[in-house]
């Protein structure tokens, strides 16, 4: 009886230790699976335009892209498709990469205007194309969202985001 007794806890005692073993592995294999950290968050970009004075350029990267903000001056025209509004300020926004054939468009500051090395083609400082140059269409514009006062996060669509698309849809 006393055997018998102690055969069932023996019993209980190795499946305890396997189950126990078991569930290490998969908390390891889980481990193993899930993305780093610095992978989930590398679909974004944060960009603070503290200090950023008016007419000025900052270029980032989002996704491998070249990225360019642009801080509008007072007076310059402000288009719904293409600029929105951070703090007191006017912004915008493209990806730098021509509508043409992807190069990657220059900013010529005594023109105002981005300069396509490859075959000529010219955009505004709002990134819309110039008649009469091959790109087709405007830079495009990354998804963003605003984060207080100072501070926009690339690849997360935002209101003022989805409001340019829409005024771009309705020009
Ligand atoms: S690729 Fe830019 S003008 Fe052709």
């Amino acid at each position: 009886m006393a055997d018998v007794k102690r055969r069932d806890f023996l019993g209980m005692a190795l499946g305890g230790v396997a189950g126990v073993g078991a569930i290490a592995a998969l908390v390891a294999m889980k481990k193993t699976w899930d993305p780093l950290p610095s992978v989930v968050s590398a679909g974004f970009t944060t960009v603070d335009v503290t200090g950023m004075q008016e007419g000025e350029i900052r270029d980032t990267q989002w996704r491998g892209k070249p990225v360019y903000i642009m801080k509008k001056k007072a007076g310059d025209s402000i288009s719904p498709a293409r600029d929105f509004q951070l703090g007191d300020s006017y912004y915008c926004i493209g990806i730098k990469i021509c509508t043409h054939l992807g190069c990657i468009p220059n900013w010529k500051s005594n023109e105002e205007i981005f300069h396509c090395p490859c075959h000529g083609g010219q955009f505004t400082g709002d990134g819309v194309n110039i008649a009469g140059t091959p790109p087709p269409r405007p830079f495009d514009i990354p998804p963003f969202v605003i984060k207080g006062d100072t501070t926009l996060v690339l690849g997360e669509s935002g209101v003022e985001y989805e409001a340019m698309l829409k005024a771009s849809s309705n020009a």
